[in-house]
């Protein structure tokens, strides 16, 4: 199955459940079976927690396996298409700044553009080399030298978001377009550089406040995309040792329960991604991360 991983395709994923590939199967199957000692005056919770999350790992179906291994998350997913939509949408040749760039991931989505970054290449991550290192409140260009702004899950990461946005208008011409998103739900990640979330309403005003003119705020996955993330890191974070789970009835009920439930928490998690691919289920719930598409006035 991992040599076929690579050309598994989204529309085969399914079918991969049943498919077994014999020697990654027998390989599970036998530390499945490997003996691991319960019972006894020693009894441990510890080590029956440690050896639940060993068979929990070889639970899982060789498809999943696979199926992760390809995964694109929705929240990327719907990102691409919308940085895309957003890139297509400029005129041929405008000057666009990707603003926290990163690893540039969408550099090729401005290819008929002129591409500059702006990085301050802090966290201990691999960066492109940025056009820019600096921070975001201080971009060292004149004013209204830039068509668009591509602000893509940076604002979560600013202490003083509007001072970032004031330079952003700063450095956009009259009429220019910003497409920025940001979570609203989400881990904290790129520690210790992660201070906010936000509402639809605090983009809004802070947006307002900034003097940009706010065009669309919209949801950037549907509540599947949210509930994958949420079911990923339920069946990745929830302890399984009754301990750690508070003991008692309540604690021991709930590691038995969770043995069960992880893997399908991990199945639902892959079909939930794809039933968000499918079609944005946005009439109730909440996005994981919201979309802004503004322009200075
Ligand atoms: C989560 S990453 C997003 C990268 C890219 N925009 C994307 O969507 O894949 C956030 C980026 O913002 C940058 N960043 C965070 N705070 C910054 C600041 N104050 N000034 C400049 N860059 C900053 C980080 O270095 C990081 O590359």
């Amino acid at each position: 199955m991992r040599a076929e991983a690579n050309s598994c395709s989204k529309s085969t994923f399914l079918s991969f459940s049943l498919v077994s590939d014999s020697r990654v199967m027998a390989d599970r199957r036998i530390k499945w079976l490997s003996p691991i000692q319960f019972g006894g005056s020693s009894f441990d919770a510890e080590v029956q927690s440690r050896a639940w999350k060993v068979r929990l790992e070889h639970l899982q179906p060789s498809a999943m396996v696979c199926y992760e291994e390809q995964m694109v998350s929705p929240s990327r997913y719907w990102l691409d298409k919308e940085i895309g939509a957003f890139a297509a949408s400029l005129r041929s040749g405008s000057l666009v700044l990707d603003a926290g760039a990163g690893n540039q991931r969408y550099r090729g989505k401005f290819d008929g553009h002129r591409y500059e970054s702006a990085d301050f290449e802090m966290v201990d991550k691999k960066y492109e080399p940025s056009t820019y290192v600096c921070d975001l409140a201080s971009i060292p260009v004149e004013d209204d030298r830039y068509d668009a702004v591509l602000f893509s899950q940076v604002m979560e990461h600013l202490p003083d978001p509007a001072s970032v946005l004031a330079e952003l208008r700063r450095v956009l011409k009259p009429g220019g377009t910003i497409f920025c998103s940001a979570p609203l739900f989400y881990e904290e990640h790129e520690k210790p550089y992660d201070f906010y979330r936000y509402t639809q309403f605090g983009f809004r005003r802070l947006f307002e406040d900034a003097g940009l003119t706010v065009v669309e705020t919209r949801w950037l996955e549907g509540f599947m995309g949210t509930a994958y993330l949420q079911m990923t890191w339920l069946a990745k974070y929830m302890p399984l040792s009754p301990k750690a789970l508070g003991g008692g009835i309540a604690g021991w009920t709930m590691a038995a329960v969770l043995v069960v439930l992880k893997p399908s928490l991990r199945l639902l998690a892959s079909l939930a991604a794809r039933c968000d691919k499918n079609n944005r289920y946005t009439a109730k719930g909440y996005p994981s991360s919201y979309v802004v598409l503004a322009l200075k006035p």
